[in-house]
C-alpha cells in the first residue's frame, strides 16, 4: 500500500526554522521515523515537498495513476487559505489525513480555521514529528477502510 506524504512551504527548513514552536528534528530524520513506521504496518512512503503551491497541486493529481491509496498532507501556510490544494485533494479521491507539528488551535488566530480539513478524513495537530507517524497509521487506517481489506 502506498502512501504519499506531501509537505508544503517552509517545512523544509524543519529542524532549523522557529525551533520554539516547531522542535529541532530535522525533515530528514522525521523522514527515517516515517520509513520506519512503514514496514510493520505494510505500507511503502514516498514524501514530496514544494515551497510552490502549483507543484503540490501538480503532485496530488498525479497520485491516483500511481495507485497511491493515502494521502498525508502537511501543507504549511496554505492549510489556512488554499482553496486550489482543497479542490485538488478533493478532486483526487482519496483518503487524506492532515498533519501539523504544532498545535494550530493554540497559537495565532489565522491558523486557527483549515481549508484543508473538510476534505480530510482527519487531523493530527500538536504532537510534533510522533504525529508523522500517527498520520501514517491513520491514512493505511483509512485506505483499508475504503477499500475494504480486512487488517
Ligand atoms: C504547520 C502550521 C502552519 O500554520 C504553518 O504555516 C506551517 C507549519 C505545522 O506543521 O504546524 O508552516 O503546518
Amino acid at each position: 500500500m502506498k502512501v504519499l506524504f506531501i509537505e508544503g512551504p517552509n517545512l523544509n527548513l524543519q529542524g532549523g526554522r522557529e525551533p520554539g514552536v516547531y522542535g529541532r528534528v530535522t525533515a530528514g530524520a522525521i523522514r527515517e521515523r516515517v520509513q520506519q513506521a512503514a514496514g510493520p504496518l505494510g505500507a511503502e512512503v514516498d514524501f514530496f515537498q514544494s515551497n510552490h503551491e502549483g507543484a503540490i497541486i501538480d503532485r496530488i493529481q498525479a497520485a491516483r495513476p500511481e495507485g497511491v491509496a493515502a494521502v498525508v498532507i502537511n501543507p504549511g501556510a496554505y492549510t489556512h487559505y488554499s482553496l486550489a490544494i482543497r479542490d485538488a485533494l478533493a478532486a483526487v479521491g482519496l483518503p487524506v489525513v492532515e498533519v501539523h507539528l504544532s498545535n494550530i488551535y493554540a497559537r495565532e488566530e489565522f491558523r486557527h480555521t483549515s481549508v484543508i480539513a473538510p476534505v480530510a478524513v482527519g487531523q493530527i495537530s500538536g504532537f510534533g514529528p510522533h504525529g508523522y507517524v500517527l498520520a501514517l497509521e491513520a491514512a493505511v487506517a483509512a485506505a483499508r477502510e475504503k477499500n475494504d481489506v480486512r487488517g
